[in-house]
């Protein structure tokens, strides 16, 4: 395998036999995953270990997620890494885990960029500090261009925080008289939410075993599918996502229409 291959750079090493294989014709991929990465604290209380080595051992599932959606042609992947309700968790584990997001964006984005990876950061960024807030900036100018995935990593994120910014964004413009509020539509509200540019999640998936959206994009997912599996987040790996995508693919999207209307 050479070292510019994707699996290689993304920081896994060589791909069972079989692993780049399509296991779904692309129509019935979903064309932008959106992942609850739950269960890491558990993960490590099961081994009598301090959450925070749950939390690092969940970055090795963050590769495997990115070298699913490469190897099987998902073009947007987010990923729910730090909600905007996290901040209140212990400061000790608050302190761990925006280390560890220091430390991995300095690790890992050269390699998401040699792999044509276009990585974006969605949340209240202004609530980092700022070499955080730095790298973040820096990985998405370098990476903005690319195209063969885009990653989007949701920190200090809330669905509730996106709706509110972009009510404040169309406010601004009405107050500056650049917007008649009788011109709000879905489509114009959309475009000042997070992910905008992209297909909303057509699949999203919540590890751990609980069944929640904990505040996730609640705009954007109006008409995902919901998929959830106890498996905690640092276990989840290719086989995990194999079985969300064909259980994804084998389910009827209506849209409010009725199962004739949706039929080929
Ligand atoms: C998800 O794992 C990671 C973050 C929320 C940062 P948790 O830390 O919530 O793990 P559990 O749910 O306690 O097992
Ligand atoms: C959701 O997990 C947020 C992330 C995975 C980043 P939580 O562990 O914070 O969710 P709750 O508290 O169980 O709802
Ligand atoms: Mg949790």
């Amino acid at each position: 395998m050479s070292p510019h291959h994707t699996a290689a750079a993304a920081g896994a090493g060589d791909a069972p036999d079989g692993a780049d294989a399509p296991i779904l014709p692309a129509g019935q991929m979903p064309r932008h995953i959106a992942i609850v990465m739950d269960g890491n604290g558990r993960w490590a209380a099961g081994r009598g270990r301090p959450r925070s080595a749950g939390h690092r051992a969940g970055q090795k599932a963050v590769r495997a997620a990115i070298e699913f959606c490469l190897r099987q042609g998902v073009p947007a992947l987010t990923l729910f890494a730090f909600s905007s309700e996290n901040w209140r968790r212990p400061e000790g584990e608050v302190r761990a885990l925006m280390e560890l997001f220091l430390r991995a964006l300095d690790r890992e984005v050269r390699n998401l960029h040699k792999n044509g990876i276009r990585v974006r950061f969605i949340g209240d960024l202004d609530a980092f500090q700022a070499p955080l807030r730095e790298r973040m900036e820096r990985a998405q100018a370098l990476t903005a261009g690319n195209q063969a995935l885009t990653l989007n990593v949701a920190v200090s994120y809330g669905g509730r925080w996106d709706i509110v910014q972009a009510c404040r964004a169309l406010a601004r413009q009405a107050r500056d008289r650049d917007l008649d509020p009788e011109r709000i539509d879905e489509a114009l509200f959309d475009r000042h939410t997070t992910l905008s540019d992209l297909p909303p999640p057509d699949l999203f998936i919540r590890t751990g075993g609980d069944q929640r959206i904990s505040n996730f994009l609640l705009w954007q997912l109006a008409y995902a599918e919901l998929w959830f599996t106890p498996v905690l987040w640092p276990d989840v790996d290719a086989a995990v996502l194999t079985r969300a995508c064909l259980e994804f693919a084998a389910r009827e999207r209506r849209f409010g229409l009725t199962s004739e209307q949706v039929r080929p």
